[in-house]
């Protein structure tokens, strides 16, 4: 069942978005050569914390920390730590997610570490590009499978790897409800949107050209590409409006 928000839920879900939105302004300073891992979650616990907020990731299914950082092949759920001190060269994804008041707020970048590969530069700004491609195809009456069209659309010339196992969600009260939201076409998007749903948009993509992942069998969370190759990561928390769609996750629309 997809949850239709009420007023006064997206009232909640826009300030969930917005802080979800400044936390990641905030740690994106502090993401820079030397610094761990470990840091910025530290750097996220005490955010989130101080603005009267809980970070959705600590303790969900077990996960051990506040935040996932994912440094070059990992695609997603990479556990911070003191070992991963990040260098010139890398890219990584920080993916936060607060709820506030009840409610989730999810959003992620790929930064890149000082001068990165020219080729990890375009995979980077591509999928960015590729995230708001396929927010753009949000619209109150379109089928959501559209999102993932415009996603594999617009990257259909480069090449890359479209994960495929895992997805954007449903957001609201819960971090993961219905729908799931694929980045590729898939039949099983085939459902109507309506004002009032709140989604998440974040393709992880891969530049050897293969969807395909593993996860490891250390820690059970930190997900990488099977071919070893780079993958990228943006990520918004999206509502369905009357008229088309509203970032929730964005610090450029101040009400
Ligand atoms: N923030 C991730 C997402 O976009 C989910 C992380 S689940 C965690 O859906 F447990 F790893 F934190
Ligand atoms: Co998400
Ligand atoms: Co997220």
């Amino acid at each position: 069942m997809i949850k239709l928000k009420t007023t006064e839920e997206i009232d909640r879900m826009r300030r969930a978005g917005r802080l979800a939105a400044r936390l990641l302004q905030h740690v994106s300073e502090h993401v820079t050569e030397g610094t761990s891992t470990e840091e910025i979650d530290r750097i996220c616990d005490r955010f989130t914390e101080s603005h009267g907020a809980q970070s959705a990731p600590y303790g969900y299914r077990g996960f051990p920390k506040h935040v996932c950082t994912s440094v070059n092949d990992v695609v997603c759920h990479g556990i911070p730590s003191e070992k991963d001190v990040l260098s010139r060269g890398d890219i990584v994804n920080v993916d936060v997610t607060v709820r506030l008041d009840g409610y989730h707020g999810d959003t992620s970048r790929t930064f890149m570490i000082g001068e990165v590969d020219r080729d990890a530069e375009l995979l980077v700004r591509r999928t960015e590009k590729a995230m708001y491609r396929g927010i753009d195809a949000v619209r109150p009456g379109k089928y959501l499978y559209e999102v993932g069209k415009a996603v594999e659309r617009y990257l259909s010339k480069f090449g890359y790897g479209i994960v495929r196992a895992f997805s954007g969600h449903g957001i609201g009260r819960s971090f993961h409800e219905e729908p799931m939201v694929f980045h590729h076409y898939s039949r099983a998007n085939k459902i109507r949107l309506r004002p009032g749903m709140t989604f998440t948009v974040e393709p992880m993509i891969n530049m050897g050209g293969s969807h395909e992942v593993t996860v490891s069998s250390e820690d059970g969370w930190t997900v990488r590409t099977k071919d070893g190759s780079l993958s990228a990561q943006f990520e918004h928390t999206v509502l369905v409006t009357e008229e088309g769609v509203e970032i929730l996750t964005s610090l450029e629309r101040e009400q």
